[in-house]
């Protein structure tokens, strides 16, 4: 195995789960402002202030330069969309990922929400994307290789019709936001670095409805989708021990958590 993987401890992984689960609150408190009218700024400033109310720093803004809290990304914005004046209108599609630490410890996810009423196009894909993070994470076993998580997204893709983006991985995450290992999204079982316990990982496909092809805008941030089509996204976090695999970012929605229904009204 990559010997540059840092493996994490049961206190570690409690530590991470202590920043995902609140994280995973700053998600959930967005779901009530996404509304048509509001502007992808105004999401950033709820999430200061959730991200605060939660114990958290934020740690996208000066990533790389990046300049925001939270990257929002729109119908054809594949990611790193930047908070701006866009209004929200109904039947939009908007991701958000938003990236903390509490205590030096890193947490990083993303959810899609529909505006308003979305079409039964958008609903096909934010379901499709929700159901292919699952079957990443589920795939994220012990005694398996990392092509396995991308194999099950691909599988869970095509079953829904749509492409996922192959450019866009996951990562590792612990003390730093980008740990060793990449995590493929789209890949053939049995291939890859062997899953060992104390991984701790994050999966976060992009899928479309179009080609998967996607182009870089001269903001220096936004992929858009290269054929306009839309896309969406799901980032979890999986803590991968001898004897199961935890998803660290989904604690509070467990309830919820079934392979059909996104974390949100
Ligand atoms: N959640 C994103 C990731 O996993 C964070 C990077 S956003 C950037 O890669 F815009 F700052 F790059
Ligand atoms: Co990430």
């Amino acid at each position: 195995m990559n010997p540059y993987v840092p493996l994490k401890t049961r206190l570690e992984v409690e530590r991470l789960r202590q920043a995902a689960e609140a994280l995973e609150r700053v998600l959930a408190d967005l779901a009530t402002v996404i509304k048509p009218g509001v502007q992808t700024v105004d999401l950033e400033q709820v999430a200061r202030l959730a991200l605060t109310r939660h114990g958290l720093n934020g740690v996208l803004e000066g990533y790389e330069g990046y300049p925001h809290p939270i990257c929002t990304s729109v119908n054809n914005v594949a990611v790193h969309g930047r908070p701006s004046n866009y209004e929200l209108q109904p039947g939009d599609l908007i991701t958000v990922d938003v990236s903390a630490e509490r205590s030096g410890w890193r947490a990083d996810s993303a959810w899609t929400y529909g505006v308003g009423k979305i079409g039964s196009e958008g609903r096909r894909l934010q379901r499709a994307a929700w159901r292919a993070t699952l079957a990443g994470a589920a795939a994220a076993r012990a005694g398996g290789r990392l092509g396995d998580i991308g194999a099950a997204i691909l599988d869970e893709s095509r079953r829904a019709g749509c492409r996922v983006v192959r450019e866009f991985t996951g990562h590792g995450i612990g003390t730093s936001l980008h740990e060793p290992p990449t995590v493929p999204h789209s890949a053939t079982r049995g291939t890859g670095e062997p899953i060992v316990p104390g991984m701790v990982l994050n999966i976060e496909p992009v899928l479309t409805l179009g080609s998967g092809e996607v182009a870089k805008l001269d903001d220096g941030w936004s992929y858009i989708t290269a054929d306009g089509s839309l896309s969406a996204q799901y980032e979890v976090t999986v803590s991968v021990r001898s004897d199961r695999t935890d998803i660290l970012t989904l604690g509070r929605h467990r309830p919820v958590l079934n392979r059909s229904t996104p974390p949100y009204g």
